[in-house]
């Protein structure tokens, strides 16, 4: 039975995020400020809302070993600019999922800009409960998406179930130096994961703070094209966030289903 209070705080963050993608879809201006922040590497076809650039993608289509005609997952997808370039790129049949209805409808319309019908499907679902079937996906991406999972240790355990064997999911997250890395290998482990790689991205602090910095100088153009709230919204994070930034460290994890015959990754013997 659906647990009422759960519900509750979805419905509650669809509609948060449901405002954030409208706002930012109804300008030009905050994708303006990310290419500025992010210079040559900013993928403009992609127009993430995320630390998403080249170098990213590039780990991404390493990391993910797909072939084509294989399942790719976008989990967090936004208005699906990241998994449609990738599915694209790489040959392969996408679905992206959302809490966010309105990112939903944003990712659909702009799949006809990359992929014929059949080949992409994007839903409203969260990080922890998919919907999808199980073993689905022969890879998956969650782009600065899991930090906003309801239940982390839900989510992975949600990742391993809709990954077929040997397929990997690639996340972006980041924390406080010294380390936020140790955790990962017992919480993949209890998700029946294996953490097979870690690439830190020095150059992402420094980023976000030329993002914030540009938010915090264009504060009254932001209120005149996203609206006073989330104009107030983005004022507000670039303000907490950037005295945080010094010891900021961004990693992007990539977590594999073992395949079947593989060791279990707390085998002994
Ligand atoms: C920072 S945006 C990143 C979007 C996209 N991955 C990108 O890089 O452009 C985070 C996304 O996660 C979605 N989101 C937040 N909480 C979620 C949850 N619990 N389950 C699924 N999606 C969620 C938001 O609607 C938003 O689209």
């Amino acid at each position: 039975m659906a647990d009422p209070v759960r519900s509750g705080v979805v419905r509650h963050l669809a509609r948060v995020y449901d405002e954030f993608h409208t706002a930012r879809a109804s300008t030009h201006l905050v994708a303006q400020l990310y290419a500025q922040a992010m210079g040559e590497d900013y993928p403009e076809e992609i127009t993430p809302s995320s630390s998403c650039d080249w170098p990213l993608i590039a780990t991404l289509i390493r990391q993910l070993k797909l072939r084509p005609n294989q399942r790719l997952l976008d989990l967090g997808c936004g208005t699906g600019g990241i998994g449609l370039w990738l599915a694209r790129a790489l040959h392969t049949h996408l679905t992206g999922i959302d809490i966010s209805p309105q990112a939903v409808r944003l990712a659909t319309q702009n799949q006809t800009d990359f992929l014929p019908p059949n080949r992409a499907a994007f839903r409203t679902a969260t990080l922890d409960h998919t919907g999808l079937p199980d073993q689905h996906a022969n890879g998956a991406v969650c782009i600065d998406a899991f930090t906003k999972a309801l239940n982390p240790t839900a989510a992975l355990r949600e990742f391993h179930r809709v990954l077929r064997p040997g397929a990997r999911i690639i996340l972006t997250t980041a924390g406080r130096r010294p380390d936020t890395t140790p955790r990962w290998p017992g919480r993949a482990a209890a998700a029946g994961l294996e953490l097979e790689d870690v690439e830190e991205r020095p150059s992402e602090p420094a980023m976000w703070r030329r993002v914030y910095r540009l938010w915090l100088d264009h504060e009254d153009d932001l209120r005149r094209h996203v609206g006073a709230v989330q104009a107030q919204f983005m004022v507000a994070e670039a303000r907490r966030t950037l005295p945080t930034l010094a010891d900021r460290r961004a990693v992007v994890v990539t977590l594999r289903r073992p395949a079947d015959g593989d060791r279990a990754p707390y085998a002994t013997a």
